[in-house]
C-alpha cells in the first residue's frame, strides 16, 4: 500500500515532522494541513523545492483541506499554541483542548483507520482528548514524548561523558511535565551503566536538566518552544508504525492496569508496528521509582479532570 502521513499543523513543529518525513523517506506522500490560508501551502512549496538538493523523492502537498487526510495510515497531531517563556505546558490545556478537539474531528470523519500521534502540549492531556473524541482504539491514539526526553537524557549523558549520544541508551518515563521520570538505574552507554561512569551528583544535575528541557529552549527562543527534536521524534514513530519495524520507543500511551495504573495516558516503553501500540513493555519498578512516577500519574489525573471529558 502507498504510504501515506498526514500532519496537521504548518507551524514550526508540523514543518520540521514534514522535513524529516521527506529526507527519512517513511512515506511516499506527505500532507501538511492548516487552517490558515496559504501557511501549509508555503511551507510545503518551499520542503518540496528541496528535493532536487537533497534528492528525496516522496511527494508533500500543503492544503487547507480537510480532505487531504485521506487515506492516510499515521496522522500527527501538532495544531496547538506553544508556550512562552513562564508558562507551563499546563497553561495551555484550555486553549489547546478546543483546538484538538475539532482536529480530531476530521480525522475521524477522513481517516478513520490510521493511527493518531499526539505532539499538542499539554501532550499526555491532548492525547486523551484524542482517544475520547475519537473513539479510536487505544492501539491507535498515541502521544509523543518519551522519545524526546529520553533524546534529550541520552544527549546530556553523552555530552558529560565524551562519547558518541548513539551510544546512549537511556529511558524517561511518565508525564512530558516537570514530574517525568529520567530512569537512572537502566541508563547505560552500551550496556555500561552510567551509575559506574559518572558522579551521582552529576546523573543528578542531568536528570532535573533533563525534567526541565522543554523549558530550558523556550527560556532562549521566548516566542516558541522546540521544534526540531520534537519532529523527528515523531517521525521516528511514525516510521515504525508505516514500515512495521516493531521498533520499542516510549510513547505516552492509554494504561489499564499496566505498571499497576490505569485510566490515564503515560510516558512507557512499547514496540510500535503497523497495528500502532503493539505492546507495553512492563517491567519491575524499585519502590523510589514507583513513588516517582505516581508523582506523574497524579499530575496527569489532574489535567485530564480539567479536560471535563
Ligand atoms: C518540549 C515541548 C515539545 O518539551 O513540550 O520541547
Amino acid at each position: 500500500m502507498r504510504k501515506k502521513l498526514a500532519v496537521i499543523g504548518a507551524g514550526a513543529v508540523g514543518t520540521s515532522v514534514a522535513h524529516w518525513a521527506l529526507v527519512k523517506a517513511v512515506a511516499e506522500e506527505v500532507v501538511l494541513v492548516d487552517i490558515v490560508e496559504g501557511l501549509a501551502q508555503g511551507k510545503a512549496l518551499d520542503l518540496a523545492q528541496s528535493a532536487p538538493i537533497y534528492g528525496f523523492s516522496g511527494k508533500i502537498i500543503g492544503t487547507q483541506e480537510w480532505e487531504a487526510l485521506k487515506d492516510a495510515q499515521v496522522v500527527i497531531l501538532t495544531a496547538g499554541r506553544p508556550r512562552k517563556p513562564g508558562m507551563s505546558r499546563d497553561d495551555l490545556l484550555k486553549v489547546n483542548l478546543e483546538i484538538v478537539r475539532s482536529c480530531v474531528e476530521e480525522v475521524k470523519k477522513y481517516s478513520p483507520e490510521a493511527c493518531l500521534i499526539v505532539i499538542t502540549n499539554p501532550i499526555d492531556a491532548m492525547v486523551y482528548t484524542a482517544f475520547r473524541v475519537s473513539g479510536f482504539p487505544k492501539q491507535r491514539v498515541i502521544g509523543m514524548a518519551g522519545v524526546l526526553d529520553s533524546a534529550r537524557y541520552r544527549y546530556f549523558l553523552a555530552e558529560a561523558l565524551g562519547v558518541s549520544p548513539k551510544d546512549v541508551q537511556a529511558l524517561v518515563m511518565g508525564i512530558h511535565g516537570d514530574h517525568m521520570l529520567p530512569l537512572v538505574r537502566l541508563a547505560n552507554v552500551a550496556g555500561v551503566p552510567v551509575t559506574e561512569l559518572l558522579p551521582p551528583e552529576k546523573i543528578d544535575e542531568i536528570v532535573k536538566r533533563t525534567q526541565q528541557g522543554g523549558a530550558e529552549i523556550v527560556s532562549y527562543l521566548k516566542t516558541g518552544s522546540a521544534f526540531t527534536t520534537p519532529g523527528l521524534a515523531a517521525v521516528e514513530m511514525a516510521e515504525a508504525i508505516l514500515r512495521d519495524t516493531k521498533r520499542v520507543l516510549t510513547c505516552s500511551v492509554w494504561l489499564e492496569g499496566e505498571f499497576g495504573i490505569e485510566g490515564v495516558f503515560l510516558g512507557v516503553p512499547v514496540v510500535l508496528g503497523q497495528n500502532g501500540v503493539e505492546k507495553i513493555l512492563e517491567f519491575e519498578l524499585t519502590t523510589e521509582e514507583r513513588e516517582a512516577l505516581n508523582l506523574s500519574v497524579e499530575a496527569v489525573r489532574a489535567q485530564i479532570i480539567k479536560t471535563g471529558l
